[in-house]
């Protein structure tokens, strides 16, 4: 019944004549001309504002991604009528989306052409030790090749794991997305990676490591929000044509969070590792630094523009939240509604429990203590310059039990392995799900469960709020 060819119309974006004239002429033309399928078509150039390029697969094996990727500093207008020098993957920002499917195998051919050494870390992918971004260390001049088998679907990203802080911050991020052909339709895909940028009056970047202490403190956020790097940047929709929102967030340290404007609504259908196990219908979605979600988003109300607005999260937990600050318009089309979305399925993926018996537990306390200016931040009393490594055995199962006995909010994070929250303070999660990223409140005690599978080597775990991590909060893992 279902055309073989429909994650293209995820993928293409296109408007309903040109999906009807691609879909028959690649043989599809049973659903196709259903006038069913063409009324679920999104507006014409629904996505043109706001879509990121996807790198060029340039390898024609239908398994094999090949891509060519280079940091490079240009010159990119991203406030109207002012100059930045951002620091990019190919000249873009946010770099290239790169996208694949489950069990395919990707090669980045990467070439540094920065001032300064990076490397390339594959946030929440399930990558081999050498390929996670950590060394070598990729000095000007160099190339490097990444090259592994993607295991999981599901909505990642990408960024530098040297001097990360500074250089997430001058702009190097994207998105990876790992698509499942098997996933059932859950509307027409769209990337939304958020982030955020220090600009100055004269369009220089803040510098990365602005305001010294309090900056690493506190946590830099730079005063532009964009997405997808826009300043507001407008999606149309249609009355009743569902859209997949694929949301990542890139910043170093902003959080995000925000309600639909009107009547729309969402349903999370997928978190940082792929589809959950149930949708969840949401009023509002928080993601903390390097955070992901899927959102099937049903655009309703009358034809007219609506603005949605980032909330305060307020991960410093103060008495009166920040203001709303703009993020992206939204379009209600004047097309006439589509038919709506079949419903969604009751189980969108099947996810097992994982079998605690006999794991082994280790506490991680995401902790500070004085330091020689202010405070430092740390895990378990140590700093990551007098952290010895933590250890966990191959094949595996693990419980950690992660507390912040800090006053503020804490990403944390682990490379490498996704694990599933067993409880927060003693309940439990309403979805399972796999995570590789959690929020930690002050006082909370997040236990998570973690499979180690036959992947040796020295992993780091870190809060993302990347400014925390350069002050101490980061460690590693032996796995062995
Ligand atoms: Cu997304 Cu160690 O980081
Ligand atoms: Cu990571
Ligand atoms: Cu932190």
């Amino acid at each position: 019944m279902d055309c073989p060819h429909a994650p293209l119309r995820r993928i293409a974006s296109l408007s309903g004549p040109c999906l009807l004239v691609l879909l028959l002429a690649v043989g599809c033309e049973k659903s196709a001309a259903t006038p069913e399928q063409i009324d679920l078509a999104q507006p014409a150039g629904w996505d043109a504002d706001l879509a990121v390029p996807v790198a060029p697969d340039l390898d024609p094996d239908p398994d094999t991604v090949v891509i060519d990727l280079e940091a490079k500093v240009v010159q990119l207008e991203v406030k109207t009528g002012l100059t930045s020098e951002l620091w990019t993957y190919n000249g873009q920002l946010p770099g290239p989306t790169i996208r694949a499917k489950k069990g395919d195998r990707l090669v980045v051919r990467f070439t540094n052409s920065l001032p300064e050494p990076t490397t390339i870390h594959w946030h929440g992918v399930r990558v081999p030790v050498e390929m996670d971004g950590m060394e070598p260390l990729i000095q000007p001049g160099e190339t490097f090749e990444y090259s592994y088998v993607i295991r999981d679907a599901g909505t990642y990203w990408y960024h530098p794991h040297h001097r990360s802080s500074a250089q997430v911050g001058y702009g190097l991020y994207g998105a990876l997305i790992v698509e499942d052909p098997s996933d059932p339709p859950l509307g027409d895909d769209v990337v939304l990676v958020l982030s955020d940028i220090g600009i100055e009056a004269d369009g220089s970047l803040t510098p990365g490591d602005s305001d010294g202490w309090f900056g690493d403190y506190f946590g830099r956020e730079g005063n532009t929000v964009l997405v997808n790097g826009r300043i507001l940047p407008t999606l149309a929709a249609r009355q009743d044509v569902p859209q997949r929102w694929r949301l990542v967030n890139a910043a170093r340290s902003r959080y995000f969070k925000f309600a639909l404007p009107g009547e729309s609504t969402m349903v999370r259908i997928g978190g940082d590792g792929g589809l959950i196990d149930r949708p969840e219908p949401i009023e509002t979605l928080q993601l903390s630094p390097g955070e992901r979600a899927e959102l099937q988003v049903m655009p309703k109300g009358t034809a007219g523009e609506l603005t949605l607005m980032g909330l305060d999260a307020n991960r410093f937990h103060l008495p009166v939240p920040d203001p709303p600050v703009p993020l992206m318009k939204l379009r209600i089309a004047e097309d006439a509604p589509g038919k709506g979305a079949k419903p969604l399925p009751e189980t969108l993926r099947t996810i097992e429990p994982i079998d605690t018996t006999g794991a082994r537990v280790q506490g991680i306390d995401l902790m500070e203590k004085p330091g020689p200016i202010g405070a430092v931040l740390g895990i378990n009393g140590k700093t990551m310059d007098e952290a010895e490594p933590l250890h966990a055995s191959i094949n595996s199962v693990e419980i950690w039990e992660v507390t912040n006995s800090t006053p503020y909010d804490h990403p944390f994070h682990l490379h490498g392995f996704s694990f599933q929250v067993l409880d927060i303070d003693g309940e439990a999660p309403v979805r399972r799900e796999w995570k590789d990223t959690v929020n930690v409140q002050p006082k909370q005690k997040i236990r998570i469960a973690i499979p180690f599978d036959d992947r040796p080597g020295h992993w780091m775990f870190h809060c993302h709020i990347l400014d925390h991590a350069e002050l101490g909060m980061m460690s590693v893992l032996e796995v062995k």
